[in-house]
Formats: C-alpha cells, sequence, structure tokens
C-alpha cells in the first residue's frame, strides 16, 4: 500500500517536516491536560504499563498525542492509526514519529495515519497497527500484537473479532456499520491475512487482555458482541464515565461544531433556524451551542424522555419534514442511520448547511444524494462540497456526511479530552493491573475514579470543593472521601 505521504515500516503519516509545529501545539495542549499530566506524574515511578504493546485507533490529534505519551511516559509501547479517514492532524502524527528526546517521547513512536485516508488506506493502518512483529521491543523481542487495544467506535476492536471468524469460516459477517465497498475492502484484508498467515488473529487475540472503547457508538456494537457471548476480552466502558460523556460528548461538541461550521463555511448561525437531529449527550450540547451563537434550533428525537428535555430546555421539538424548509443547518447527532435522506435533501432551502458530528457517516444518506439524478457536486474547499440538486438548488454538506467537528475543525479542546483520556489512561492501567479478574463483557469504570477524574480538573478552573464533614457524609450515608452518588444516579 502507497499513498502520498512518507511510509517506513512503522510508520505512514503525510509529512514528518510538520512534527515542529506538532511538538509545539502538543506542549501547549499539556498545559490544558492536567488530568493527563497528573497521570504522568503520579505513575511515572511504578512505571504501571511496563511491557504493555497498545494498538490505538482514535483521531490522530493533537491530544491524543498528549494521551498516547503519557502511556509511554507510564512504561508502554504504542501502535496508533486514526478512528476516522478525516480526523487526522498530521502534524500531531509528525511530532509522535519524530519525538522530543524525552522518555515519554522517544523518537519513533509508531503511527499510521493522515488526513484523507481512503477507506482502503483506513483499513491497511488498522491492519498495520495489529502487527507488531516488525517492532522489536527494547530487548529485541518481537511479538504478533498488541496486549491491549484503544478504540474509538468499535472498528478496531471488530477487525480483531471478524479475524478470528474469518479465520475459522472463511466468512465474514455483515456489519450494519459499514457499506457495501467497506465490507469487502475487510473480507480482502483478512483473506490476504489468512492466506499469510492461517491463524494469525487467533494468537493474536490470545495475548489481548482487553481494551478500553471511548464512544458512545463503540459501546453500543461492543455491548452486541456482549450480548451474544462473542466478545473474546474484557471491554472497558470509557464512554460512559461520567467524566466523559457528560463533558466530551456535550461541552466539547458545544465547542467544536461551531469551530466546525465556521471554518468550514464562515456563515452566520444568529438568527438561522438550526435542526439537530438527536439530543442526547452530542445533541444537548450541539443545541446549547447553536443557541448560544443565536440561532433558532429545533430539535428532532425518537426518545419521548430526551423529546421532553429538549422541549424543558425551550426548543421546538418537531419531525424533520415538518420544518424542513426552514432551515439552515441540519445537524446529525444520533449515532443512527438514514436520518437525512433524498427526499430531505430537495426539500431544503438554497444553500442550507448539512453537517454530521455522529460516529459513522451513515446519518446523512450520502449514496442517496450521489445517486439522486443530475445531482452535481463542486469542491468549494477540501470537506466542505455545494451539491446541486436536480430542482436547481443547491446544500452544502461538510466533511462528505463524517463528523465534522474533527474533519472541518480539529475537533474538541484539550481540557476536555483531558478529562476523556486521563479515563483512557486510568482504563488501561486497570487492564494491566487486574484483567484476570475481568469477564470478557463490557465494564463500567467505577464512581471513585470517576469522581478522581473530576477532582485531577477542578484546581485548573479555580474550583474550591467544599468538604464534607464526618458528621454529613454519616447523615447522607456516603463515605467522606466519596464516592458521593450511587450507580443510578444520572448527573
Ligand atoms: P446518545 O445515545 O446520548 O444520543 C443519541 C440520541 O439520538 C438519543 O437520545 C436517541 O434517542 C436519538 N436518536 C436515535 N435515533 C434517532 C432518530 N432517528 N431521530 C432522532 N433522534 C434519534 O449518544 P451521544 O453520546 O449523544 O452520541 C451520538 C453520536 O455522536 C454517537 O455516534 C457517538 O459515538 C458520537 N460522538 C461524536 C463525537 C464527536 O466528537 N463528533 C463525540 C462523542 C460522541
Ligand atoms: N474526538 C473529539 N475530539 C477529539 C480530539 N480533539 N482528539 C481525539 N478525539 C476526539
Amino acid at each position: 500500500m502507497s499513498h502520498r505521504g512518507i511510509t517506513s515500516t512503522n510508520f505512514s503519516i503525510a509529512d514528518l517536516a510538520l512534527a515542529q509545529t506538532g511538538r509545539h501545539q502538543i506542549s501547549l495542549a499539556q498545559n490544558e491536560m492536567p488530568g493527563l499530566m497528573a497521570i504522568r506524574a503520579e505513575y511515572a515511578q511504578s512505571q504501571p504499563l511496563a511491557g504493555a504493546r497498545i494498538s490505538v485507533s482514535l483521531s490522530i490529534t493533537v491530544q491524543t498525542a498528549v494521551l498516547v505519551e503519557t502511556l509511554v511516559a507510564l512504561g508502554a509501547r504504542v501502535r496508533l492509526a486514526s478512528c476516522n479517514i478525516f480526523s487526522s492532524q498530521d502534524e500531531a502524527a509528525a511530532a509522535l514519529v519524530v519525538g522530543s528526546g524525552t522518555s515519554e517521547s522517544p523518537a519513533g513512536i509508531s503511527v499510521f495515519g493522515w488526513k484523507g485516508e481512503s477507506s482502503k488506506e483506513f483499513w491497511w493502518c488498522l491492519d498495520q497497527i495489529l502487527d507488531w512483529s516488525n517492532y522489536p521491543d527494547a530487548d529485541g523481542n518481537t511479538h504478533p500484537g498488541p496486549t491491549s487495544i484503544i478504540d474509538d467506535g468499535g472498528d478496531l476492536i471488530y477487525l480483531v473479532h471478524q479475524g478470528i471468524e474469518f479465520e475459522k469460516s472463511g466468512v465474514l459477517h455483515r456489519q450494519n456499520s459499514w457499506i457495501e465497498s467497506e465490507h469487502e475492502i475487510v473480507r480482502e484484508l483478512l483473506a490476504a491475512s489468512q492466506s499469510k498467515n492461517p491463524t494469525r488473529f487467533a494468537t493474536l487475540v490470545s495475548q489481548v487482555i482487553g481494551a478500553s472503547e471511548e464512544t458512545t457508538t463503540g459501546i453500543q456494537r461492543l455491548e452486541e458482541l456482549s450480548r451474544k457471548g462473542e466478545l473474546k476480552f474484557p471491554v472497558i466502558n470509557v464512554n460512559d464515565a461520567v467524566t466523559k460523556s457528560k463533558f466530551d460528548n456535550k461541552y466539547g461538541i458545544r465547542h467544536s461544531l461551531v469551530d466546525g461550521l465556521n471554518r468550514a463555511t464562515d456563515v452566520l448561525i444568529g438568527g438561522k433556524v438550526a435542526f439537530v437531529a438527536g439530543y442526547g449527550d452530542v445533541g444537548k450540547g450541539c443545541a446549547e451551542a447553536l443557541a448560544g451563537q443565536g440561532a433558532r434550533v429545533i430539535i428532532g428525537e425518537i426518545d419521548p424522555i430526551c423529546a421532553l428535555q429538549a422541549a424543558m430546555d425551550g426548543y421546538q421539538v418537531a419531525q424533520l419534514e415538518e420544518v424542513i424548509e426552514q432551515l439552515d443547518f441540519v445537524i446529525t447527532a444520533t449515532g443512527n442511520i438514514d436520518i437525512v435522506r433524498p427526499e430531505h435533501f430537495l426539500k431544503l432551502k438554497n444553500l442550507a448547511i448539512l453537517a454530521n458530528v455522529g460516529h459513522f457517516d451513515n446519518e446523512i444518506d450520502m449514496h442517496g444524494l450521489e445517486a439522486l439524478e443530475g445531482a452535481q457536486k463542486v469542491q468549494i474547499k477540501p470537506l466542505v462540497d455545494q451539491w446541486t440538486l436536480p430542482n436547481g438548488r443547491s446544500i452544502l454538506v461538510l466533511s462528505e456526511g463524517r463528523v465534522m467537528n474533527l474533519g472541518n475543525a480539529t475537533g474538541h479542546p484539550s481540557f476536555v479530552m483531558s478529562a476523556s483520556f486521563t479515563n483512557q489512561a486510568m482504563a488501561q492501567i486497570e487492564l494491566a493491573q487486574n484483567a484476570t479478574n475481568l469477564e470478557p463483557r463490557v465494564h463500567l469504570i467505577g464512581k471513585l475514579a470517576d469522581e478522581k477524574v473530576a477532582r485531577l480538573h477542578l484546581p485548573a478552573l479555580g474550583v474550591s470543593l467544599t468538604k464534607l464533614s464526618e458528621r454529613q457524609a454519616g447523615y447522607i450515608s456516603v463515605p467522606v472521601e466519596g464516592p458521593y452518588k450511587p450507580d443510578q444516579y444520572r448527573y
């Protein structure tokens, strides 16, 4: 496989010359990532990840670089690929490969990814980070694969599971988040792997002690594997840590949705009408951001509880069909398929903007758009396309229907990612120390750990926490040192 960038056995990225600018951004980001930096300090001596080989599939951003270098500072070795074809920051990838000559950032972290991969390149990169056979450790030993995985969306964990099934049956089971062409790419990849080594995935999985998963969609997919009893190792659910989904998903997108819209279009948001499909954690952040810019926000929901929340928060709640002709912006944030379909495209106002922030690119029916007879695309700039429709009107589609806050901007800011990635680092420590006691199913992060992540982020915001007295703790039946809420508490 070749691409536009620079490739060696242990990395494949866009441009090594971007390393210095990437390093500057990583240094700045560290100041905004107090949780990760505290974890580095806490575990510098004990090295809980010594000997760990972690295959990581996350958006290759500056914030991910700080996580990766934290894992390395704790003793791990890492191979990193992107979880999305448009979400890499090439400067972050270059800085990781080149390193800064410090112990947490030695030269030569293995990175496979660049902004603007094809689907085939994306799967090739995932395959590369699972293959540790040419990546000897300090003692010169090589290993077939990782000891643990960090995933965002579940594709890497699915690839491993499908690899084992394929080796047994020669059949690749259909994934409803993969389109036909993607299914065929994965089938070809697994067939090639099998012809080289018929037991590669079986051997590889036998050495994986567990994984941690970053996002809502990934957890939904892995819970399905778990329910069917097919999960081969424990997975720690980072997404549903309160300090992840109630912060990254909500406050992260509150920042990065508008950032993406502005960088892509510079269209004024105030006074316009915006539809947000989905009023879960991400949808709530989108709605708040758009309303904060002065837009009139309309919510679409299927869940009566979330619909009622949206109404009580002051938003109109409607079906897309009822309001489509009024909309200037349509944002999808459902993690579900077929939200904006061809019949909707044709009813939109001229130059309405369509953007998705859900994990996969199936919320806006891009194939339906391409198939509209006479529809024509003009690229305004990278990842901003103007589609002229058969009715003579045009619409603007961002990031080809993929996550636009990472495609058109640089994703969530460092401070919220610090909370998410502190959970990731702690999940990997938990796997290293305790995986043998964890069943092969999806596990939640405990409340004490969750509260610790929050605590690590308070000083940077000048928060002065009220101290619970022994008497008060007894009165509400919680330990003085926490956890302060029962498991079912919803925040
Ligand atoms: P969530 O489950 O909290 O919210 C999704 C909401 O969509 C739910 O309330 C659900 O009822 C609603 N929904 C489902 N089908 C719908 C339909 N047909 N029409 C209207 N509403 C519908 O999930 P979340 O945490 O908000 O995540 C949403 C998506 O965003 C997921 O794919 C997740 O992985 C992704 N995500 C993206 C980013 C990012 O940076 N872009 C960050 C975090 C999560
Ligand atoms: N997901 C959303 N924003 C992100 C970021 N800045 N880095 C990695 N993953 C992200």
